[in-house]
């Protein structure tokens, strides 16, 4: 049998240098004032790998790995600058989706032209365990990027955010799970092309379908799923093109991926496999706009808002989605300055979920220059929302629902929540009494004695604030 020439020991040791820095990159993004030293250590880890890559293999053409270099980076680096930081989740899933589609495309050249990969031998066999890494990698990779288009087209609004349902869907799903199974093992004994084609196309097929029957509101876990495969596609392609920093680069991503959606799952309170088996976001809608026609509440001022927080020692500041889609955050922070020179104690609560992807108000605040001392997680401050003067809410809705804490037939039952109705006084900000948040569902705290409700456009209120504040 031809193997492929061994890889020299210097490759080997860059491969893991870069196997660090990443690792390094996913310790640094852990936290927001790291976050650039990390970011920094992943592009570094990654010049390494590519390097080393090129200067181990023989390159048919650099000039044209170059142009597609250029080209590649070139269209990610527009479209990473123009794109709004709202609609950040539709992107990562149409950037998962060319993840995929690579492992795919790696694979089907590997499959067309094994000895050029040093997979086969003379007679053109690809050695068992090839066969199973080749087959294995283009399933996961078909089925991250039929996943991943419908993921972008339910969260870009080019498909209908409800779930759809098909009878016998998980009946289906396993016999094209099964069917799967059996046409790997007939590649793997015959290396039949016959065999190989009908997984990727069941693969595409099953990628479609385990996406279609979840709901809008589940979507920011099955991206972060999907992140998890196409990282298990690169893994499976690594051992395809023995190339150590792909398996590692790969199994990071998979796992992290893994552990994000875990986290997310947790955060809602929702089952990991309940989100696989889809379904929930279907009775999502303006449920709660009826009740917030007939019952009583108080509309406060931006004068009011600025006489209350003057006069107040501590405020706790929550912001949600509202906050996002007003790109509030610099103005905010203004305010947030203002207060604190005339004594008041400021600080900023978030919840893990708030907004529409993990760590979406920590990135919005660090873009304001909100000082990180300032701004805490869910469970280091929720206790003090007893002793605050004011929580001032601005655009979030769903992570201050005691509902998740009192209603069990609440889809969103059983999420931690802030406490902010623990604090003296609530000022809410969002546009109108009629608007939901993203479950759906209306929030009992807009009626409560001790809220008043700031209807207005994010931006707008808190710019008005501002100018009373003087
Ligand atoms: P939401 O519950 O979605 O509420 C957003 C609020 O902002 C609404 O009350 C809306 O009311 C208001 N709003 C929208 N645009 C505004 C504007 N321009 N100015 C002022 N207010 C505005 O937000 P949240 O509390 O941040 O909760 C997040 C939700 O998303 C949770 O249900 C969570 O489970 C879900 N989710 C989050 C994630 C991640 S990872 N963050 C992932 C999946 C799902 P009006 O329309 O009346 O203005």
């Amino acid at each position: 049998m031809e193997h492929v020439a061994a890889v020299p020991a210097w490759a080997l040791l860059a491969y893991l240098v870069s196997g660090v820095l990443f690792i390094l990159a996913l310790r640094g993004l852990s936290s927001p004032e790291t976050s650039r030293a990390g970011n920094r250590n992943g592009m570094i880890g990654m010049g390494i790998a590519v390097v080393t890559t090129l200067a181990t293999h023989d390159i048919a053409s650099l000039p044209e790995i170059a142009a597609a270099i250029i080209l590649g980076g070139g269209i990610g680096f527009i479209t990473a600058r123009r794109i709004a930081m709202t609609a950040m989740p539709q992107l990562v899933a149409a950037f998962h989706s060319l993840v995929g589609l690579a492992a795919v495309l790696v694979a089907a050249a590997a499959f067309l032209n094994p000895q050029a990969f040093g997979i086969a031998d003379a007679s053109g066999a690809i050695f068992g365990a090839s066969r199973v890494e080749m087959v294995l990698g283009i399933a996961i990779g078909a089925i991250t990027f039929s996943g991943s288009v419908i993921a972008f087209a339910k969260l870009n609004g080019n498909m209908s955010g409800t779930p759809i349902l098909l009878p016998a869907r998980h009946i289906i799903n396993l016999a094209l799970l099964l069917a799967i199974a059996f046409f790997t093992f007939g590649f793997w004994h015959s290396q039949s092309a016959m065999d190989f084609w009908i997984v990727v196309g069941l693969s595409f097929l099953i990628g479609f379908l385990l996406i279609i029957p979840i709901g809008g509101a589940d979507m920011p876990v099955v991206v972060s799923m999907l992140n998890s495969y196409s990282g298990w596609a690169a893994a499976a392609m690594g051992f395809t093109l023995q190339n150590t920093a792909m398996i590692i680069t790969g199994a990071l991503v998979g796992s992290s991926g893994a552990i994000l959606s875990y986290i997310m799952c947790k955060a809602m309170n929702r089952s990991f496999i309940s989100v696989i088996a889809g379904g929930f976001g279907a009775e999502a809608g303006p449920a709660g706009a009826a009740a917030a026609i007939d019952r009583p509440w108080k509309r406060g001022s931006a004068e009011d808002a600025a006489f209350l927080m003057q006069n107040a020692e501590k405020v706790i500041i929550v912001p949600g989605y509202g906050m996002a889609v007003a790109q509030a955050q610099h103005v905010l922070r203004e305010m947030g300055d203002k207060l604190k020179h005339q004594g008041v104690d400021v600080r900023y609560a978030i919840h893990p979920v708030a907004g529409r992807m993990p760590g979406h108000m920590n990135v919005l605040l660090a873009e304001a220059n909100v000082p990180y001392d300032e701004v805490f997680e869910l469970e280091d401050i929720n206790t003090d929302f007893g002793q605050a003067d004011v929580a001032f809410v601005i655009g979030a809705n769903d992570v201050t629902n005691p509902a998740a804490k009192t209603d069990k037939t609440s889809p969103i039952y059983g999420m931690p929540v802030l406490d902010v109705e623990k604090a003296k006084t609530v000022l809410f900000i969002k546009r109108s009494m009629g608007g939901v948040g993203y479950a759906g569902v209306d929030n009992e705290l807009f009626y409560r004695d001790n809220t008043m409700m700031l209807l207005a456009d994010a931006k707008k209120m808190v710019e008005e604030i501002v100018k009373n504040l003087d």
